[in-house]
């Protein structure tokens, strides 16, 4: 009995709500229970991008989190918890949940903590090649569009490509009329070009050579060249698409939807969902949003050479494999990792020397400020 009146008094002098004069009650957000403040954690999305991590570092600490993945229930910690792993799950439901699970979990203090995602993804052949490591400012979430069949549009129009249509409008190219909130995200140009010059100091790696000999296929000159190092945006979307038109049209909407300063090039299924997590925390204080990074390293790329059709590159290509990208998940990301670690107190603690100069935030200015795209008012549906 002791012990359930311990606990309710645990309840009542821990979960107290913050009762506002109108009696607006408003949850706490304190954390008198946090023990684990990491400098730095790593966000996978799978197993594979996961692995190389765990080899490269030594996690001696694993902890489950209620509201992660049930395929990945445990985070993963160095030996003083500066420096945590946790894998979100693949698509955009699974990072979503799991980025805010961790976010809310009372264990932990995540309010000066700098998340790098670091995760595998498609490449523009005109940005990127197999193994090349980018870096974003934006990230835009394709797939919220209507859609149609080919067999259903084509007749009234044949113009259309790709079938897709923002919200809000009758055409293909015209900025949404109603947004959801997680078109858009701008992350902290200053911290990720802190990355970035940290990352062009890697020895990367090349990969094999059926990676070199494919890459030839192409005409771009950074598809054909080694791995390196590039600052440009990423686009998620549930669906895995491939091929010249819909990259063509993701590329158009990335420019439309960041009013012309966003250049798509890497494809993946995650990052709006945990950037609009990471939102949703920064407002209550709960992360900083100033602090997240967005890299992908190309595992293929997401159109095929212009020597095969798309059916053909995607389900039967002979291009290497992936293990480059997945190499240089470590290779690229471990430099500003163990950078924030070793100059916490110097330089990343109070966050203000790679502070950013830049929006940061969704659509919606939720965190405040005025985003340098989108619309001045929109219907919100
Ligand atoms: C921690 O998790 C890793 C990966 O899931 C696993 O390989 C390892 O055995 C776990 N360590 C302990 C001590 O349970
Ligand atoms: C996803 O977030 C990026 C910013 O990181 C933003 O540029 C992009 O528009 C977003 N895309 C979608 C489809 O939400
Ligand atoms: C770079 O890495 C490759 C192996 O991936 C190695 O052969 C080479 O010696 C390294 N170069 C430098 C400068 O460390
Ligand atoms: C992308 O935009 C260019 C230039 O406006 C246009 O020519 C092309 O048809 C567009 N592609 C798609 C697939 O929408
Ligand atoms: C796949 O590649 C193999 C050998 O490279 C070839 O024999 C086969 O016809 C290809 N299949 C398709 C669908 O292109
Ligand atoms: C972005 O472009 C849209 C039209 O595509 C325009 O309505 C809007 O005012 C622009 N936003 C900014 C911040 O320049």
């Amino acid at each position: 009995m002791k012990f359930f009146s311990l606990l309710a008094l645990a309840a009542t002098a821990f979960a107290s709500p913050i009762v506002s004069s109108n009696n607006n009650i408003q949850s706490s957000t304190i954390r008198p229970n946090a023990i684990y403040q990491p400098k730095v954690f790593v966000i996978s999305m799978f197993e594979l991008e996961r692995d190389p991590w765990l080899t490269s570092m030594d996690f001696p600490h694993n902890i489950t989190v209620p509201g992660l993945s049930p395929v990945y229930p445990t985070i993963h910690c160095d030996k003083n918890f500066d420096i945590c792993q946790v894998t979100i799950g693949e698509g955009e439901i699974n990072a979503a949940a799991s980025v805010t699970a961790l976010g809310l979990n009372p264990l932990f203090d995540l309010s000066k903590t700098y998340f790098l995602i670091a995760g595998i993804a498609g490449g523009e052949p005109q940005y990127t090649t197999i193994g090349g490591v980018t870096f974003a400012k934006y990230a835009v979430q394709v797939g919220l569009e209507y859609q149609f069949a080919y067999e259903d549009y084509h007749d009234i129009h044949p113009d259309w490509l790709g079938g897709y249509v923002p919200y809000g409008t009758e055409d293909q190219d015209t900025y949404p009329g109603n947004v959801y909130g997680t078109e858009v995200f701008e992350v902290n140009e200053n911290l990720r070009d802190r990355a970035v010059e940290l990352a062009l100091k890697a020895n990367l790696s090349r990969g094999n050579d059926l990676n070199h000999q494919f890459r030839q296929l192409y005409p771009e000159a950074a598809a054909k060249a080694y791995p390196t190092v590039s600052k440009c945006d990423v686009v998620t979307s549930d669906n895995y698409f491939s091929g010249n038109v819909l990259n063509d049209y993701f590329s158009n909407l990335t420019r439309l939807m960041t009013n012309g300063t966003g250049e798509y090039c890497s494809t993946a299924q995650e990052d709006n969902a945990s950037l609009e997590a990471f939102t949703r925390l920064d407002k209550y204080g709960l992360v900083d949003f100033d602090r997240v990074m967005v890299m992908r390293t190309i595992s293929d790329f997401s159109r095929p050479p212009p020597t095969m059709n798309a059916i053909d590159y995607f389900f039967n290509r002979t291009d290497g494999g992936i293990q480059a990208s997945l190499d240089n998940l470590v290779l690229a990301g471990e430099p500003i990792v163990k950078d924030i670690v070793n100059n916490w107190e110097k330089v990343y603690a109070d966050g203000k020397k790679y502070s950013s100069k830049n929006y940061v935030g969704d659509i919606f200015g939720t965190n405040g400020g005025t985003p340098d795209f989108g619309k001045s008012s929109f219907e919100i549906a």
